[in-house]
């Protein structure tokens, strides 16, 4: 990886970093993305297991798909990217971290500072009351009512079509208005928030790193493009900001 003195230099001297990152981060860790050729998207179609009208039309059925994605994912660790973000944070007071994705390998990798903007499937939350469990696939498979008052629980997870939770976006959009350095690592830019949340920081000065293994909708906002896989590129250039 060639990168300049001054960037070098640029990157030591930063002080506030944010990274945003999608389902390519933890491809190498085994976890489907939902986009490209072994996307889920083509296996599936998102408008009959991922939006609110498909649960109350069926809910047996989105639960069937996200208990199959629980169980998958529950047997992945994370990769040496997630590693090199949680390395980051541990070096850097003034690191945070956006991730589109629901697998939550980012926190067993160590991260803590996390922003879930599209939720959490080991969680779920009642469509009634509100109240959030942390999702037990076994359990769910026998009963998907809430302990609470008898109604459905969901996975909460941001489904298509929903609003973002009001107080996560405002973290975001702040984050990326005051971020010096942000990472886009491998997300494909098919969802226009986090879009929006590059063209804020890109607006707003940032240094934009993307790494993704193909140009994305966020590439024309990138200062500097480094294709590849991210469990390869990150642990090489995290070094530089430590
Ligand atoms: P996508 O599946 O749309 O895109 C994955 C991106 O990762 C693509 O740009 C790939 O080129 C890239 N990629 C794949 N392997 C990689 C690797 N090893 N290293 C680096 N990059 C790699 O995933 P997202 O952009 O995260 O939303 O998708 C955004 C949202 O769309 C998801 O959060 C989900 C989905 O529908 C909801 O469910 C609300």
């Amino acid at each position: 990886m060639e990168i300049s003195e001054q960037l070098k230099n640029r990157f030591k001297n930063s002080k506030t970093i944010l990274a945003l990152t999608g389902a390519g981060i933890s491809a190498e860790s085994g976890v489907p993305t939902f986009r490209g050729k072994e996307g889920l998207w083509k296996q599936y179609r998102a408008e009959e297991l991922a939006t609110p009208q498909a649960f109350q039309k069926n809910p047996k059925l989105v639960w069937e798909w996200y208990i199959w994605r629980m169980e998958l994912i529950s047997t992945k660790s994370p990769n040496p990217a997630h590693f090199a973000l949680a390395e980051l944070e541990k070096n850097r007071s003034d690191f945070n971290l956006i991730t589109q994705n629901v697998d939550g390998l980012h926190k067993k990798s160590g991260s803590g500072k996390i922003i879930e903007i599209h939720g959490n499937i080991f969680r779920n939350r009642c469509i009634n009351c509100n109240r959030t469990y942390d999702s037990d696939p076994s359990k769910l498979k026998n009963s998907t009512d809430c302990p609470n008052c008898k109604s459905l629980v969901r996975p909460d997870v941001l489904w298509f079509g929903e609003s973002y939770d009001t107080e996560l976006l405002n973290r975001a959009v702040t984050l990326a208005e005051r971020s010096e350095i942000v990472f886009v690592i491998g997300s494909s830019g098919a969802v226009g928030i986090p879009v929006e949340l590059a063209r804020i920081a890109k607006e707003n000065g940032a240094f934009v790193i993307e790494i993704n293994i193909d140009p994305s909708g966020y590439s024309r906002y990138a200062d500097l493009f480094l294709q590849g896989k991210a469990g390869e590129i990150l642990p090489e250039l995290i070094p530089y900001f430590v």
